[in-house]
């Protein structure tokens, strides 16, 4: 071999060496921003956000009802779930501004001075077509209301409520982690959720109501 040779030979490997080098730059760029988007872009894009009418501060009403949780979640006499509070269960204490905040503020003078009821929005929404009992979980199940809402119930604060702009679902439906990683039984509460609980604890699936099959547990 020639002294020019090895030269061309030598220059054409250093040549693809440094494409390499470049299409593995592209690679990880193409990746990073692939994953920018599907873990960022797109769930900021998927998701919108909206404010509750205003706070509400949980810890600091445990404190003041005397019934607990029940004071303002209660099962009524038919069984049905009376779900997030009316009006009538707050103006005891309510009927006048009593402390300084903004909140409070908001809720006696648009609503309770309005009669008009607050249009809370509920994190656990299913959507209409789901069928779910409180008795049956509570009641009958024994199960504690932090195995699918989480710690809100002793919480300072309401969080942000967020709901898929496709189908309308509350993201709490869904849950907050993208990949699908579920660390609590409260993080999310699919279809999947539901009916993996149900295996667990060999739940009938068959319905009494609608003397039918599997999907009519939950479905009406
Ligand atoms: C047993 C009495 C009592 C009941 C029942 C009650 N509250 Fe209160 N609430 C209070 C007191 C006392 C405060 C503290 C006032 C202050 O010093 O700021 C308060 C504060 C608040 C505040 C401002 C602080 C915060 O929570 O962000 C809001 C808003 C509020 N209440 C809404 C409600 C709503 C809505 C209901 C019904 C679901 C309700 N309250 C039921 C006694 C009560
Ligand atoms: C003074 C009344 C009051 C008391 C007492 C109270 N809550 Fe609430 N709770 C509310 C209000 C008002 C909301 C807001 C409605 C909403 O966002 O759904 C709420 C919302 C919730 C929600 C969210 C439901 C959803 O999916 O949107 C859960 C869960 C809940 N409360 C559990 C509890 C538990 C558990 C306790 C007892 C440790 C408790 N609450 C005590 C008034 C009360
Ligand atoms: C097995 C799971 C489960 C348990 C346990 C449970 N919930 Fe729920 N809760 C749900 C689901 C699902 C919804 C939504 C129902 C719907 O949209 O039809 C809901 C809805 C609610 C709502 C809003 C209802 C409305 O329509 O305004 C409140 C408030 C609530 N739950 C409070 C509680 C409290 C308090 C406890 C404990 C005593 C409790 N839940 C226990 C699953 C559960
Ligand atoms: C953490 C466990 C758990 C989760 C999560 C759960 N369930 Fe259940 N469910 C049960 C158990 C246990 C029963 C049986 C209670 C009993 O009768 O003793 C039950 C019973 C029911 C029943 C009554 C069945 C019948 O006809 O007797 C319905 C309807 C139901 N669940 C719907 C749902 C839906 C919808 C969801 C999801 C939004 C859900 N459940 C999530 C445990 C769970
Ligand atoms: C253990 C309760 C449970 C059972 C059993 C169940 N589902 Fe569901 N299903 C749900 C819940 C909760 C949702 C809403 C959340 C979601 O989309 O995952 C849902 C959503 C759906 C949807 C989408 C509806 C929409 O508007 O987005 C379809 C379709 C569906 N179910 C079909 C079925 C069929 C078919 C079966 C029987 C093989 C079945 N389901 C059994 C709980 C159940």
């Amino acid at each position: 071999m020639s002294a020019s040779q090895e030269k061309a030979k030598e220059v054409s490997a250093k040549a693809s060496d440094g494409g390499a080098g470049i299409v593995f730059i592209f690679f990880i760029v193409g990746l990073v921003v692939s994953l920018l988007v599907g873990w960022v872009l797109f769930p900021k894009v998927l998701y919108c956000q909206k404010e509750q009418p205003f706070d509400f501060n949980h810890a600091l009403h445990n404190e003041m009802v005397l019934d607990g949780c029940q004071s303002c979640h209660f099962f009524r006499n038919d069984g049905t779930y009376s779900g997030a509070p009316k009006l009538n269960q707050c103006i005891e204490c309510h009927t006048d501004v009593q402390g300084i905040t903004k909140d409070e503020e908001i809720f006696v003078n648009e609503y309770v001075r309005n009669n008009r009821e607050v249009p809370w929005l509920v994190y656990s929404r299913q959507p209409d077509c789901v069928f779910f009992s409180h008795a049956a979980h509570v009641l009958a199940g024994e199960m504690q209301c932090k195995t699918c809402h989480g710690h809100i119930g002793n919480s300072t604060s309401l969080p942000v409520y967020e709901y898929n702009i496709i189908t309308g679902y509350s993201r709490n439906i869904w849950g907050h982690n993208i990949s699908g990683i579920k660390k609590n039984t409260w993080d999310r509460m699919k279809m999947d959720d539901c009916a993996e609980c149900h295996r667990e604890n060999n739940v009938k699936q068959y319905s009494v109501q609608t003397k039918k099959g599997p999907c009519f547990v939950c479905h009406k």
